[in-house]
């Protein structure tokens, strides 16, 4: 299995996911979504395993380290700050945005305990306790919990109520957030 190996655009989830998908932000982030979902089932490999595979759990860490920080930001300052100002009162979208905001407090919480154990597991390649594959377990259904959510009424919401500059800004804002825009920079003063 290669972390490297993807299609173009959608993608086996288990590499970050692609920049080509930013022409549609949200189909960014729902590929996003998909790729947390994995993340969720290797948490869930790793604490069922006698002996846990190093390269999943340096896979997980390298995830938890470095891209779910970053989808974070593209939601609580990107996406949520839209569908409060596009949403009708009817949509109740606050509640919801309220919810997912206490989840990610939550996450950023318990994301530094299982990057230690991930940490751990890949530079020291034993067996976890039963405390740390709970730890796992738990930070994965949490997730699940949480895109499923996003999934049924953030997404919804915002390819209905989102206009083609709201799009256009999310779009600045995740490429800035990944260092993109640095790069198309010097790629146009070429
Ligand atoms: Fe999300
Ligand atoms: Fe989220």
């Amino acid at each position: 299995m290669s972390r490297h190996t993807r299609g173009r655009n959608r993608g086996d989830c288990l590499s970050p996911t692609d920049p080509a998908l930013l022409g549609n932000p949200l189909d960014f982030v729902y590929e996003d979504h998909l790729r947390e979902r994995e993340i969720c089932a290797t948490l869930d490999h790793l604490a069922g395993a006698d002996m846990p595979d190093t390269e999943l759990a340096a896979a997980a860490l390298s995830y938890l380290l470095d891209e779910l920080p970053a989808h974070m930001a593209d939601e609580e300052d990107g996406l949520f700050p839209l569908l409060r100002l596009r949403c009708e009162p009817d949509d109740d979208i606050e509640r919801a945005i309220g919810r997912l905001t206490s989840d990610h407090t939550g996450v950023k919480d318990d994301a530094p305990r299982v990057a230690y154990i991930l940490a751990a597991i890949e530079s020291e390649g034993r067996a976890m306790t039963n405390a740390e594959k709970s730890v796992l377990v738990r930070f994965g259904s949490d997730t699940r919990r949480h895109l499923i959510l996003e999934n049924a009424i953030i997404l919804p919401f915002a390819r209905l109520r989102l206009t083609r500059d709201d799009l256009a800004a999310l779009r600045q804002g995740m490429m800035r957030r990944r260092g993109l825009d640095r790069l198309m920079e010097n790629a146009n003063a070429d």
